[in-house]
């Protein structure tokens, strides 16, 4: 047998008894790496004369390929053996409750409440839908009956992004209604969706904060009236403050992508600090709603004389005040553990119409 035959089976043979990543490493730098015996055999063909050369060149790469490929072969098996390894140690049991204590998490009473929201809309056949934070000027305002130059643009205090070259800028999303619009403009009716978010005003104080959370609702079918709106409403409310009774009024209002648009009022009465709601001698003002703007479905392609639809928008940060009772708007947003172990709720109690909400 030749010397490099020797060498190879050598070689491949303790490739094959590696036992792991190290081990084959050693293995490679033995043979391969700058003082290697391969590498050595290589370096020494340059001092062979040149028929020497002629016969052991080829032979002496085809045993680095062969070792070469040997190595990595061997590599790829250990690396995939070292991850099922792993995987089987580091197993974690996702159903473990957590243990009981200062440690355990708690849902933000905004993310309850939107539990809440979606669940009793769920029940009514609506389904939740998303959009972008960051939106165009036309899903924002344009379609949805805002011209430019309109004076409704100035009441919303927008936030313009840098605008990209040749681009009109984008701007952080002033209300949940651009999901109307992307709804729209991809499905046909019938359309029943809930769409929960933040959005973003460059406003700040005691019941202002930059970035706040709404939840937008859209129906559109054939032969929807103002009717179903209140309905769907009236009930809406007294599932989620969880009262038998609720007087309500609609007050009407200007919203530009509603005709008519209204603001809905519920009574409510104070005792001592808390707030009751339902009934009481005292208006709160809850909502925006409206039947959806013929000009605004137009502009997503489906045609008024067919379809009508409603909409209402609500801001969840004070929905969730006036529920459970928290008085500040700020601690929202401090992420203090007393005050979230306090307000927050469990992360495994789902909200549900038929279970409960809270
Ligand atoms: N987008 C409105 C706002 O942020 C809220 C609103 C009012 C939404 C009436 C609606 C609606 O869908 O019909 O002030």
């Amino acid at each position: 047998m030749s010397d490099i035959t020797a060498i190879e089976q050598e070689a491949l043979a303790a490739i094959a008894a590696a036992g792991d990543l190290a081990a084959l490493d050693a293995v490679r730098v033995a043979e391969l790496g700058k003082k290697g015996r391969v590498s050595g055999l290589m370096g020494a063909l340059g001092k062979m004369s040149p028929e020497e050369r002629k016969a052991q060149g080829p032979l002496l790469n085809t045993l680095k390929t062969r070792v070469d490929e040997a190595i990595r072969v061997r590599k790829a098996a250990l690396e995939a053996a070292e991850l099922e390894a792993r995987l089987v140690t580091e197993r974690v049991d996702l159903t473990l409750p957590p243990a009981p204590g200062p440690g355990e998490g708690a849902l933000h009473p905004v993310m309850q409440v939107f539990e809440e929201i979606a669940a009793i809309f769920g029940d009514m056949g609506f389904t939740v839908a998303e959009g972008p934070d960051i939106e165009d000027d036309w899903h924002n305002f344009t379609a949805l009956n805002f011209p430019l130059g309109h004076p409704a643009r100035e009441t919303h205090d927008t936030f313009f992004m840098k605008a990209m070259e040749g681009d009109t800028p984008k701007v952080l999303r002033t209300h949940t209604s651009p999901v109307q619009v992307r709804t729209m403009m991809e499905e046909k009716p019938p359309i029943r969706i809930l769409v929960p978010g933040r959005v973003y005003r460059n406003d700040w104080d005691a019941t202002h904060t930059p970035m706040f959370h709404q939840v937008e609702g859209l129906v559109i079918e054939k032969g929807i009236h103002m009717g179903h709106l209140k309905g769907c409403l009236i009930d809406f409310v007294k599932a989620f403050f969880e009262v038998d009774t609720v007087v309500s009024r609609f007050r009407p209002h200007f919203f530009p992508f509603t005709e008519p648009s209204a603001e809905m009022d519920v009574k409510y009465s104070r005792k001592g600090d808390a707030i009751e709601i339902g009934e009481g001698d005292r208006w709160m003002e809850i909502l925006g709603c409206g039947m959806v703007h013929p000009n605004v479905l137009r502009n997503c392609g489906i045609d008024p004389d067919v379809h009508q639809g409603f909409a209402f928008g609500m801001g969840v940060d004070r929905l969730a005040m006036l529920k459970y009772g928290m008085p500040d708007l700020r601690p929202y947003f401090e992420a203090d553990p007393q005050w979230t172990r306090h307000y927050g709720f469990s992360p495994w109690l789902t909200p549900s119409v038929s279970g409960g909400l809270s």
